[in-house]
């Protein structure tokens, strides 16, 4: 997990190589635009620490783009891509949105449900997988369809689910 360091001045609020990453998003935006970043940024301190975001985290976020701490929580809280407690070292977010669920993702859902014995929300005991319910990823034309990750897979049947899960397995 990579060193954050979450209070002190702007320019101590994180690590250099972390700071190094944010900057990268924070400049392709005009002074005083810093919100625009915030979305990359969020992924970046995510997936900096174990792929989640606690309280601390996004209010010193909130320092380093001058933004009000708000501003933070409302995207977190709103897009299903960001964690607000911790999860597994995987996560799989199951579509069951109309397209993927006339495609058969209850089917997909309940063997995945079986096989991890976990409902979505979720992390099995040994911490490998947490699982998700999602809205519509934009792979409709690929129903029914899993986000592993950050890796799609689509045209999902059972024994693909289970494929999957050897792999993560081993
Ligand atoms: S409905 Fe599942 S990806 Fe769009």
């Amino acid at each position: 997990m990579m060193e954050m360091l979450l209070t002190g001045p702007r320019e101590e609020l994180f690590s250099d190589s972390l700071r190094e990453k944010l900057d990268v998003w924070v400049a392709k935006y005009p002074v005083g635009q810093e919100q625009s970043a915030l979305i990359p940024c969020l992924h970046i301190l995510q997936d900096a620490n174990g792929g989640w975001l606690s309280q601390a985290i996004m209010d010193a976020l909130a320092v380093y783009l001058s933004i009000p701490a708000i501003s933070v929580y409302e995207v977190a809280t709103f897009y299903t891509m960001f964690e607000l407690e911790p999860v597994g070292k995987h996560k799989i977010s199951v579509c069951t949105n109309i397209s993927c669920m006339l495609c058969g993702s209850e089917e997909i859902m309940d063997h995945l449900q079986n096989k991890l014995n976990i409902k979505p929300g979720q992390t099995t005991d040994d911490g490998l997988i947490t699982l998700k319910e999602v809205e519509c990823l934009g792979a409709c034309v690929g129903a029914p369809m899993l986000l592993l990750d950050k890796q799609y897979h689509e045209h999902l049947t059972p024994e693909k689910i289970d494929q999957i899960l050897q792999g993560l397995a081993s």
